[in-house]
């Protein structure tokens, strides 16, 4: 990468807030700071370094949008890396080649939100090959976004052959494969969050991937529907009556393995999101009408936790309840001290649980926080993530990202 122009997708999708003087400052900056061993291998190396990303989802036929635009992210970079960081107005165009073609070794571009054009999340070649000139050499260490068959993540790699996964990239695959390839039981899958649907994959594949004395405890709005599949009265509470099969379908697979699948036994319940004063209801009890589950109770957070402490390999994904409402946060917070105090090898993806993490104050007693949401859901699942498989087929048909490159010094 010497002295040559390395395009580095990265996933700096990060949450904003407007400060006091109403400028967009990042809110949470996992994601930066998990890419800056990449950018500063690469800077070490001598490499003309330009970053591109997206960032929400803005509309691609209204182009430029302030609100979505990577000036806060790359003022954020600046302080992190304590460079100058470039950032022109566009995502390609006659400026920005300027801008890359004029950049030194050492010194930072930052592109425009890709998502600005259309072609990027239409793979269009043409927009693909727009990025693939600002380059020489293309690097992906945008783990969370691998899941998405975008121009900056599958395009460009199959034009410019000189690329390589980035060392967050590297370390994602490593640490999730230890929950797809080389399991270590008794394994435990913690997953939480709003929809049965956004997880049931993940449910699915793992409960076939389980043996006697694993488990899954569920908790969260999610949970709701398995209760109501085993019979229970949930009053108010969020249920997704279309999904009672899926629920019924995940308890006779892990039925069938001898998997335990534990459930809330209580729950913490309000009149509304933002009550302020949480009342405890066994599961045996019902709840009332009126009310809903927005939390699981004391003697779940207990009954979650003693199997979390004989897990060897534990995953968490989701929340246990509505956390950002202190109320109803307890269930989240001591999941995320359980999984802390685990012993076995543990893993927690998705942003709330990672949000949860930090907020504990634990995150750096996990084997692994992945900055992937639903990268990592895909990647557990067992799906082919198309960034991966882009990067992949040019070194070796078999590589899975596992397998360190030759000569490879990093
Ligand atoms: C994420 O936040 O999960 C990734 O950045 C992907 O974003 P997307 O779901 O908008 O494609």
């Amino acid at each position: 990468v010497d002295n040559r122009r390395v395009l580095v997708r990265v996933d700096f999708n990060v949450p904003l807030h407007a400060g006091p003087d109403g400028q967009q400052t990042v809110a949470d900056d996992t994601r930066i700071q998990a890419t800056l061993p990449t950018l500063r291998e690469l800077l070490r190396r001598n490499a003309r370094l330009v970053l591109c990303s997206h960032l929400g989802r803005p509309d691609p036929k209204v182009g430029f949008d302030r609100a979505l635009s990577m000036e806060p992210i790359g003022r954020r970079l600046a302080e992190l890396l304590e460079l100058e960081v470039r950032l022109p107005d566009e995502v390609v165009g006659d400026g920005v080649t300027k801008l890359v073609n004029d950049t030194r070794a050492g010194q930072v571009v930052l592109l425009e939100n890709l998502r600005f054009e259309a072609g990027e999340e239409r793979n269009d070649p043409e927009f693909a090959r727009a990025l693939a000139k600002l380059c020489d050499v293309y690097v992906n260490d945008a783990f969370g976004a691998s899941h998405r068959a975008h121009a900056s993540i599958v395009g460009v790699p199959e034009i410019i052959h000189d690329h390589a996964p980035g060392l967050l990239m590297t370390r994602e695959l490593e640490a999730l494969s230890r929950i797809v390839d080389r399991l270590e039981h008794p394994f435990v899958a913690l997953v939480g969050g709003a929809k049965v649907s956004d997880k049931l994959g993940v449910l699915v594949a793992l409960t076939e991937r389980l043996v006697a004395g694993d488990a899954i405890a569920i908790g969260g709005a999610m949970a709701n529907t398995f209760l109501l599949a085993r019979g229970a009265s949930l009053g108010s509470s969020r249920v997704e009556r279309e999904r009672l099969n899926d629920c019924k379908r995940v308890f006779d697979k892990a039925a069938a393995r001898d998997v335990a699948v534990l459930l809330p036994v209580d729950l913490r319940c309000g009149g509304s999101l933002t009550d302020s004063v949480a009342q405890v209801i066994h599961v045996d009890e019902g709840v009332p009408e009126g009310r809903m589950a927005l939390d699981i109770g004391a003697v779940t957070e207990r009954l979650f936790a003693n199997t979390i402490a004989k897990a060897k390999t534990l995953f968490w994904n989701g929340p246990m309840g509505v956390f950002e409402n202190p109320a109803f946060a307890s269930g989240t917070m001591a999941m995320a001290k359980a999984v802390a105090e685990c012993p076995g090898y543990t893993v927690v993806g998705g942003g709330d649980s990672v949000a949860a993490l930090n907020m504990s104050g634990r995150a750096d007693a996990v084997g692994h926080v992945s900055t992937g949401g639903g990268a990592s859901l895909e990647f557990i699942e067992g799906r082919e993530l198309p960034g991966v498989t882009a990067l992949a087929a040019w070194v070796d048909p078999t590589f899975r990202g596992t397998r360190p490159v030759e000569g490879d010094d990093a």
